[in-house]
């Protein structure tokens, strides 16, 4: 049954907060490029905003409350003496996955928009503008991802730009909620991905950074000229693209090819973000991984005699149910043995719907806690030793600006550091060059810090 029409959005104005991880973001920017190509114009400003809408997280316990707090705080621009704002709208993982209760619980809510119909924002907004809809959520068995041909805003730095080459995720980890929130693997083709990053070079962007939820089963819902190294192959003729790099590429389906394209590629970085989330076999098979704890050192030995300079993150998760203090242990003990250069820990964070959810020996939140600590001081004294092989050496970083504390130093990136997750370089001294955001400029690395290093121009 149809409503009366209630509201009229005058300017068109939206106010857009993006939660969770680079992949949302990317959908952030596609609702953008929607909004934008409809006539929308972004207000800075929540308090000005006749439209907001929130991409919602909903990964762990934290995420969730970020992102329900988040509405909370927006949905007072609701209130006429506060805001402007005529539709509240939630996107993203916490609309797939708790329509039901956000619609129960959060009456302020107008629009509720799962990660497959995203790209539908537009006439969403216009059926709800002209009292069409009949129910608010829009929330199926996500399908949809995006191609070359969807409108999309870059919002990260003129230079640099996330490329989403699939969407979903066949694997089933036990721990993970994501493959429920973002349906099946679906992946894009290499031409779609290639044309897409062409069109983002042909914006400025000298860096693109490979994501999905699951890189190293890319095209296995595709032909076989859909292969990940047929992608790097696409990428690496793309003329003024200079650093290609590559996250979320598990062990188990790393191949031959994919590690001699890194290693004789001029563009892709030698850079891997390959989460194993643990070293123990135990705990990787009550995980479901497809690795084991061999199969992690093989793999990671492959790739360092392929490639010996190249620069390796990895992330695991402490305190999964079951996880003694062996197999805890042996998690030190990794990665000592391996030195990662860059590793993000989570602790296990128990998630309704999931299969680890139902599983016995829940580890105490103190020991995950303590665990947490362990690790993050082992790795703290890695990564200083690991900084300080590289004081002396050449190399190029990417400028990115001013440094956060004072507007008199740039910091820049060097092909190690992933943007918005690893340390910086900072340049403190530019050798009376002139040094522009999103120059590529040779520096010679002075000094090591905790996480970040020091340079000065060449
Ligand atoms: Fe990303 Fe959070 Fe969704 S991590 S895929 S935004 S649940």
């Amino acid at each position: 049954m149809q409503t009366e029409s209630h509201i009229k959005f005058v300017d068109k104005s939206v106010h857009f907060v993006s939660l969770g991880c680079s992949k949302n973001l990317v959908d952030s920017q596609v609702m953008l490029g929607y909004l934008g190509l409809d006539g929308y114009t972004i207000s800075p400003e929540p308090q000005n905003a006749e439209v907001i809408i929130i991409n919602t997280c909903s990964f762990i316990e934290a995420s969730k409350k970020e992102s329900i707090d988040s509405i909370l705080q927006m949905a007072d621009f609701k209130n006429p003496e506060v805001g402007n704002c005529q539709a509240l709208v939630v996107a993203g993982c916490m609309a797939q996955r708790y329509a039901r209760e956000l619609e129960a619980d959060l009456p302020e809510v107008d629009l509720i928009i799962g990660t497959g119909e995203y790209n539908k924002i537009t006439k969403l907004l216009k059926a709800f503008e002209d009292g069409k809809l009949e129910v608010k959520s829009f929330v199926e068995i996500p399908k949809f991802i995006h191609t070359e041909f969807d409108p999309r805003i870059n919002t990260s730095p003129f230079y640099m730009a996330w490329l989403k080459i699939s969407e979903g995720c066949n694997r089933n980890c036990t721990f993970c909620i994501i493959p429920t929130i973002r349906g099946r693997l679906r992946s894009r083709t290499v031409d779609s991905l290639v044309q897409e990053a062409t069109n983002l070079v042909a914006s400025g962007v000298r860096e693109i950074n490979l994501i999905s939820q699951d890189l190293s089963d890319y095209g296995v819902d595709l032909d076989e000229k859909n292969k990940l190294w047929h992608l790097l192959d696409g990428l690496e003729k793309i003329e003024h693209l200079d650093w290609v790099r590559l996250f979320y590429l598990y062990p188990d389906d790393l191949s031959d090819e994919v590690i001699q394209k890194i290693a004789t590629s001029k563009k892709i970085c030698h850079y891997l973000d390959m989460p194993v989330q643990h070293f123990s076999s135990n705990v990787l098979r009550r995980m479901n991984r497809r690795a084991t704890t061999e199969l992690i050192f093989e793999r990671i030995e492959k790739l360092r005699a392929a490639i010996p300079n190249i620069v390796l993150r990895t992330s695991l998760i402490v305190g999964f149910p079951g996880e003694t203090e062996e197999d805890f242990q042996l998690v030190v003990d990794s990665i000592q043995k391996l030195k990662f250069n860059h590793l993000g820990v989570f602790k296990y964070s128990d998630e309704d719907g999931t299969p680890a959810f139902k599983l016995k020996d829940k580890v105490p939140q103190e020991i995950i806690d303590e665990r947490f600590e362990i690790l993050y001081e082992t790795q703290k004294e890695i990564v200083r030793d690991l900084n300080k092989l590289l004081v002396g050496q050449e190399m190029e970083v990417l400028v990115e600006g001013s440094h956060e504390e004072t507007d008199m130093l740039l910091v820049g990136r060097y092909t190690g550091q992933a943007p918005d997750i690893d340390g910086k370089v900072i340049l403190n001294d530019l050798n009376d060059r002139e040094v522009k955001v999103g120059d590529l400029v040779r520096v010679e690395i002075t000094e090591s810090l905790d996480y970040d290093l020091v340079a000065r121009v060449l």
